[in-house]
């Protein structure tokens, strides 16, 4: 089992097959769901993907939760290479409160440069997406690549431990 990682008003736990049916509500919202990859409504599906996940030693997938251990959303970690990371699955409940985003953000950086000890971070972004593009750049994350969909960016703990201090009071 994956650690649970605690942050200021919100905390991961590791993904269980019970979640399935909490997963597809939320990445089956027509409006969450208009800027990631297609997610099927069937629950014996979602329950073999939580299922072979489990499995994986390097990946994290985790259930954003508030204090009370409420469900609040999902975020992840997979397709690691070397030293670099990738994170994503990154979706919040609507009724998630306000500060969760940027400490989702920064609790998943600060496990993955600290914990794990990763020295840099790659995903992409849709770039229709422009609130979550807008999000990455005002952490200083570089768009390194893009296609006609993405924007691929990356993003280096040298880089995080200079932003790190000014999202102090996000932080435990
Ligand atoms: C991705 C997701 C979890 C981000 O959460 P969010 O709440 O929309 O994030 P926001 O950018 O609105 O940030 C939340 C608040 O923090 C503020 N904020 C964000 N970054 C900040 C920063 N660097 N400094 C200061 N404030 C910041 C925002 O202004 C916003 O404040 P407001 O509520 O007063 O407007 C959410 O949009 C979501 O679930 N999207 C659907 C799925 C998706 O597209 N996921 C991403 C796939 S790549």
């Amino acid at each position: 089992m994956k650690p649970y990682v605690l942050g200021k008003s919100i905390f991961f736990r590791e993904v269980m097959i019970e979640d399935a049916e909490f997963i597809i509500k939320l990445r089956t919202d027509p409006e969450k769901s208009r800027h990631i990859s297609v997610t099927s409504g069937d629950i014996e599906k979602q329950k073999g993907f939580i299922a072979s996940y489990l499995q994986s030693q390097t990946e994290y997938y985790f259930v954003i939760c508030d204090l009370n251990r409420r469900s609040i959303g999902t975020i992840r970690i997979y397709d690691v290479r070397d030293n670099s990371f990738c994170w994503g699955s990154w979706i919040l409940a609507d009724d998630a409160p306000r500060n969760a985003a940027i400490e989702s953000a920064l609790l998943i950086y600060d496990f993955a440069f600290f914990s794990l000890h990763y020295q840099k971070s790659h995903f992409d972004v849709r770039k229709k997406n422009i609130k979550v593009v807008d999000f990455h750049k005002r952490f200083g994350a570089l768009i390194v690549g893009e296609d006609d969909l993405n924007y691929y960016f990356e993003y280096d703990r040298a880089t995080y431990l200079n932003l790190r201090p000014k999202y102090q009071r996000y932080l435990p």
